[in-house]
Formats: structure tokens, C-alpha cells, sequence
């Protein structure tokens, strides 16, 4: 049976694991100039219904350094944009190509088109989730600290696809979690569920950003306001300034050598302040490489496991 990454709630903390330690071998790969050609003759269909840097060029880079090819749809050129039903682009796509990227606006829509699909597909961001994202953050944050298991968890701002995925993905592997949004921009509810199930690890959702970053080991931030909520920047400033920044007297409450991450992009003075950003660069443009090694595993993962790694 062909497998999918739709969202992280879907995988269990083996999976999980299985990806990051096939992502540091790939990573491995790389800096030594060992080039596997995993998917070769094989192509990415990468649909992209809003805009991209990161994981247009990682994806279709992974692809090309997998031995495989990588093609750009946008939703506005191709017959997606004029109304084309989900079900029959998927049926086509499947004739055609060997898996499929998608990056959209509904959750719904991408489990619509992996359902008729016949071949895998990836999620590359949703209003609800960002799995390919938060796999490289839980990389990078291993390969820096060594460990996972027992690490804390922080994220500052909005409950959105982001924290969704981060929320899973942390509690999965070990880690204690603990978020501050202000009121009304909490986590999507499925999520919150999801966070009340799990036993071992501790969850919070508090107000206070200083409550929340209290012996934090890693902090995550993202915009207030992400693509599609262009028109309710405004409101959401009133809602988010002054209190959900991670600056200077934020990061002094958390423990020694505190990690900060960021998905990209940022906006400085508004979600992090540019002393703050700078000081964790190097940490934050390591996590956005991340993103090529951690989808270069789940493209062979779920494209071309029948050739040893
Ligand atoms: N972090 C991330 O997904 O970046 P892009 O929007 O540039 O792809
Ligand atoms: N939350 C942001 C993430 C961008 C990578 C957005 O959806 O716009």
C-alpha cells in the first residue's frame, strides 16, 4: 500500500524517529559527497497554491540530488486554479509522476487528494499543519542537544499550522511542551485532544509567554499573521503586540544554551526581535538546511524504499 505524509498525527514516534535517523544519514551523505540515485527516473509533482522559498527549493533540489525530477504546478497556472476537482488531479497526476508535494490552504483537500491517489503524497503545508517542517526542527534540535526525550519545548505566538505540528510532533518523541498564544488564537482543538492523550510527557497552553519559555530548552516562534490572513494583519497585531515576542528578557528565563528556532520568515520586531535572531542564526539557517535532508528522507521513504540506503 502506498504511503502518505499528511500530518504528523498519522505517525507513531518509531516513524518519527525512522525519518530523523534516515535524514542525519542522508545529511551524512551529502557532506561527504556520497550521491545516491534513489529516485532515479523518478518524478515530484509539487503543487503550490501559496507561496514558497524553502520548500519549493529543498523539495525540488532533494529531488535532482536523489537522481530524480522535480515539477513546479502552481494552483493559478495550472487547471487547479480554474476549478479542476481534487479527485481527477490525483487520478491524472498518478498516471504521470511518482509522488506528489502539495502546499494548500485545507487540510481536507490533501487528504482528498491522497485518497485518489495512487501514489504518495506530501504535505508541504496546510492551514493546519507543516509536518515537513517540524521533522527538520525536531532534527535539528537532536543534532544539537543529542537528545529529544525530556528536552522542553516552547512556542510563542500564534496556534497555527506551526505550533499544530510542533505540539505532535514534541510530544511524540518525549519532549515537554509548552505553549503561550493569547486568547482566541489557540491550537487547532484536534490537537489540543491529541495533547490531553499523551501520557509521560507534559503539555501546557498558557497566556503568559514568560510562564510558557520558564526552563525552556528550545524556543519556537512564527509570524502572527501566516499566508491567507493577509487581511486580519491588523488585528492580530493588536493581539499579539507588546507580549508574544521573543526577545532578550524572554530567552533570560529559560535554561543555558537555549535553542531558538524559527521556520521562516521572519519578521523581525514583531514575533522576534533582530538582536535575538541574530545571536541564533547559525541555529536557524541549520534548521531551514534541515529541511533538504529531512525531506530527502521521506521522498526516499516513500518513493524509493525498495533500494537500500
Ligand atoms: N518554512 C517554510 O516552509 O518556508 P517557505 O514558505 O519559504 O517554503
Ligand atoms: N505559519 C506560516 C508558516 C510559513 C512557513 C504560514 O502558514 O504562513
Amino acid at each position: 500500500m502506498k504511503k502518505d505524509l499528511l500530518k504528523l498525527l498519522d505517525l507513531s514516534k518509531e516513524d518519527i524517529l525512522h525519518i530523523l535517523n534516515t535524514a542525519d544519514q542522508m545529511k551524512y551523505n551529502q557532506k561527504h559527497g556520497l550521491t545516491h540515485n534513489h529516485l532515479q527516473g523518478k518524478t515530484l509533482a509539487m503543487i503550490f497554491e501559496k507561496n514558497s522559498t524553502r520548500t519549493r527549493v529543498s523539495f525540488e533540489t532533494g529531488m535532482y540530488q536523489l537522481g530524480g525530477h522535480a515539477l513546479f504546478l502552481s494552483g493559478k497556472e495550472s487547471q487547479i486554479g480554474r476549478g479542476e476537482p481534487t479527485e481527477d488531479t490525483a487520478r491524472v497526476l498518478s498516471r504521470y509522476c511518482d509522488g506528489i508535494m502539495i502546499r494548500t490552504y485545507s487540510q481536507e483537500e490533501v487528504e482528498k487528494l491522497a485518497k485518489y491517489a495512487t501514489i504518495p503524497v506530501i504535505n508541504g503545508l496546510t492551514d493546519f499543519a507543516h509536518p515537513c517542517q517540524v521533522l527538520a526542527d525536531l532534527m535539528t534540535v537532536r543534532e544539537r542537544q543529542s537528545r529529544l526525550e525530556g528536552l522542553k519545548m516552547c512556542f510563542i505566538g500564534d496556534g497555527n499550522n506551526m505550533v499544530n505540528s510542533l505540539i505532535v510532533g514534541g510530544l511524540k518523541v518525549g519532549m515537554d511542551v509548552s505553549v503561550a498564544c493569547p486568547e482566541g488564537y489557540d491550537p487547532d482543538p484536534k490537537v489540543l485532544a491529541f495533547a490531553k492523550t499523551v501520557t509521560g510527557s507534559k503539555f501546557s497552553l498558557v497566556r503568559d509567554p514568560k510562564e510558557a519559555a520558564a526552563g525552556a530548552d528550545v524556543v519556537f516562534t512564527d509570524v502572527w499573521a501566516s499566508m491567507g490572513q493577509e487581511g486580519e494583519a491588523q488585528k492580530r497585531r493588536a493581539a499579539f503586540e507588546g507580549v508574544y515576542q521573543v526577545n532578550d528578557a524572554l530567552m533570560a528565563l529559560t535554561n543555558k544554551g537555549c535553542m531558538v528556532q524559527h521556520c521562516l520568515p521572519a519578521h523581525r520586531g514583531e514575533e522576534i526581535t533582530a538582536e535575538v535572531f541574530e545571536a541564533h542564526a547559525d541555529e536557524i539557517f541549520d534548521e531551514a538546511e534541515n529541511r533538504l535532508h529531512a525531506q530527502k528522507a521521506v521522498l526516499y521513504l516513500l518513493m524509493g524504499e525498495d533500494r537500500p540506503c
